[in-house]
C-alpha cells in the first residue's frame, strides 16, 4: 500500500477553506466534532451530519459563536439510511449550497471486541453498514457534485486495525480494511486528470468515547485529543494536498 507523510512543517493558511463546502459524518462528537470546528475556523461552510441532533446543535452553536460561516445540520442515522436517503442529501446540498468540495467519512461504530467464532452476526451487519456501506452510498451519491468542484477531496477514516488485522476486532477491523480497498478502487477510477482526490487517514490513538470503549483500562490523559490531530485533516481537505491521491495516511 502506498503511504504518504503529511509535511511536518505544514502550517495551515488562515482562510485555507474559504468558499468551500465540506460534509463531515459523525460531526457531533470526538474527531468529527474537532475537525468540523477547525474547518469552520478556516473558512469552510460545514455540513454537520450525525445521528444525535443535540450534539450537532452544540457544534453548530460553537461554530456560530466563534464567528464561522453558518453551518448546516443534517441529522441522519447511517445505519438505517437507504440509497435514496443518500441521494436526497446530495440533492439538498446541491439545491441549498450549490457545491461540495470535501467529504470526510468519519462516523464509525466499534461493535464488540469478540472472537470471530462468537461474533454476533447482527452486530457484524450493523458495523459493516455504518463503517463501509454508508461511506460507499454517500460517496456514490455525492460524486457528481464533487466532480463539479474545482478541487475536491474525499477522505475515508481508517484505523491501525484496517492495515493490520488484530484478534477480536472483528467487523470493525474488516470494515476498515474494506474502506482502504474502497479508497484504492475509487482513486484508481479517478485518474490524474480528475479534480477529485481520494485518500484514507488513520487517526491513531485519540481520546474519544470510542477509544475509551475499546480500551477501558487506558489512562485517557496519555492520549492526544481530537483537537491535537486536526492539522492533517485540514491539509487533506484543503488545496495544499491537491497532488495527494490514493494514499493511506497517518494523522500521528
Ligand atoms: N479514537 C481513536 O483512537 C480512533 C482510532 C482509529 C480510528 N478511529 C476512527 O475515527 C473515527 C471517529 O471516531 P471517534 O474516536 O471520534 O469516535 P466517537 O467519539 O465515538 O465518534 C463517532 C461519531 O460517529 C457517529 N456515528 C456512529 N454511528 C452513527 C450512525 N449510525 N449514523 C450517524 N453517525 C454515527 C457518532 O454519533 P453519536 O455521537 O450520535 O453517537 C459520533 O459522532 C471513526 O471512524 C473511528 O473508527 C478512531
Amino acid at each position: 500500500m502506498s503511504t504518504h507523510k503529511i509535511p511536518n512543517d505544514y502550517t495551515v493558511p488562515a482562510n485555507v477553506l474559504a468558499e468551500r463546502v465540506i460534509l463531515v459524518t459523525g460531526a457531533g462528537d470526538g474527531i468529527g466534532k474537532a475537525v468540523s470546528l477547525a474547518c469552520a475556523a478556516h473558512g469552510a461552510t460545514v455540513i454537520l451530519l450525525g445521528r444525535t441532533v443535540a450534539k450537532l446543535e452544540s457544534v453548530y452553536d460553537a461554530i456560530t459563536a466563534a464567528g464561522g460561516p453558518q453551518p448546516a445540520i443534517y441529522p441522519m442515522d447511517l445505519e438505517g439510511a437507504v440509497p435514496n436517503d443518500h441521494r436526497q442529501l446530495a440533492q439538498r446540498i446541491e439545491s441549498e449550497l450549490g457545491r461540495l468540495d470535501g467529504l470526510l467519512h468519519n462516523a464509525g461504530l466499534l461493535g464488540s471486541l469478540t472472537p470471530l467464532e462468537h461474533y454476533d452476526p447482527v452486530e457484524w451487519l450493523r458495523v459493516i453498514q455504518v463503517n463501509l456501506n454508508a461511506p460507499f452510498l454517500l460517496t456514490q451519491a455525492c460524486l457528481p457534485l464533487l466532480k463539479r468542484a474545482p478541487d475536491a477531496s474525499v477522505l475515508f477514516t481508517s484505523s491501525g486495525v484496517g492495515r493490520r488485522g488484530r484478534a477480536y476486532w472483528g467487523a470493525y477491523s474488516a470494515s476498515k480494511f474494506a474502506i482502504e480497498g474502497l479508497m484504492q478502487v475509487l482513486a484508481d477510477e479517478l485518474d490524474e486528470n480528475s479534480r477529485v482526490r481520494v485518500n484514507s487517514i488513520n487517526p491513531g490513538r485519540v481520546r474519544t468515547a470510542m477509544r475509551a470503549a475499546a480500551y477501558p483500562a487506558e489512562n485517557p490523559a496519555e492520549l492526544l485529543t481530537p483537537q491535537d490531530i486536526v492539522l492533517p485533516y485540514l491539509y487533506l481537505l484543503g488545496p495544499d494536498s491537491r497532488d495527494v491521491h490514493g494514499r493511506a495516511l497517518d494523522a500521528q
